[in-house]
């Protein structure tokens, strides 16, 4: 057995004196695509970034491909394979789109570069065409493109995606997740936070629902599309 691409156990994470997410465990089994859902505020953004290793936990443990990186800053877990594609996308706006990509890249701990620049610009044909733009020439639709092409370049074995088409027009929309299919084909792991429950409903295998800094579901989505009281309760829709 493998182990899981992400297990994390009973974390605790504090804003200042907020307490934010509530003895919450989470696991992503490898090549796993799982999605987190809930309404504004309710810590999903605060999990990423504590997996992530943007912000220190006060309690629990992260590991990532059985590898315990709790003490870990952020460089070192992307290093062990995670990547993190944040809202915003935090793209470099005064460098091109080439020079975006390459920046990124690495080799994963096999030394192996599975998303080289021309895949890359395979999965996203917009990039190629854009290559020698700058960062602050970019549509949202491009941007989010490059921010999740350069997490690919740094060779994930999980790749987290916050508010996912958040901004994008309906085809656009379409093309991420289209893109974001192939990549957990690939065997890339991810969970996917974004406002669209019906889109993820259709790319995830199992979904998870986040209130009040807790995991309140977790289960498939035929589970989840047949409990209309949990869905008004915890997505309001
Ligand atoms: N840097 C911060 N300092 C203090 N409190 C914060 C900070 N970031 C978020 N919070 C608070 O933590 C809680 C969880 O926020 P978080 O951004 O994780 O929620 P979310 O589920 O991602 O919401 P949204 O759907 O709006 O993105 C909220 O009450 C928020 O106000
Ligand atoms: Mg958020």
């Amino acid at each position: 057995m493998n182990a899981p691409a992400i297990l994390a156990e009973n974390i605790n994470t504090h804003y200042g004196r907020s307490h934010i997410l509530r003895g919450v465990s989470f696991r992503v089994a490898p090549g796993e695509t799982v999605s987190l859902l809930g309404r504004n505020g309710m810590g999903k953004t605060t999990l990423l970034r504590t997996l992530a290793g943007l912000v220190r936990p006060s309690s629990g443990s992260v590991r990532l491909n059985g590898n315990d990186v709790t003490g870990e800053r952020a460089s070192a877990r992307s290093r062990a394979g995670l990547a993190i594609v944040p809202e915003g996308r935090g793209i470099f706006p005064n460098l091109t789109v080439a020079e975006n990509l390459t920046f990124a890249s690495r080799a994963n701990r096999k030394g192996e570069r599975p998303w080289p620049l021309d895949r890359v610009y395979t999965l996203f044909p917009r990039l190629a065409e854009r290559r020698h733009h700058w960062g602050n020439e970019l549509s949202g639709g491009e941007q989010q493109m490059l921010s999740i092409g350069r997490a690919l370049m740094t060779s994930p074995s999980i790749i987290l995606l916050d508010e996912a088409t958040e901004g994008l027009a309906p085809k656009l929309r379409d093309e991420i997740w289209s893109t974001v299919k192939q990549i957990t084909q690939s065997g890339i792991a991810a969970i996917i936070v974004d406002k669209n429950l019906n889109d993820l409903l259709a790319l995830a295998d199992r979904n998870t629902i986040m209130a009040k800094g807790e995991i309140v579901f977790d289960g498939p989505s035929a589970a989840l599309r047949a409990d209309e009281a949990l869905i008004h309760r915890h997505l309001g829709v």
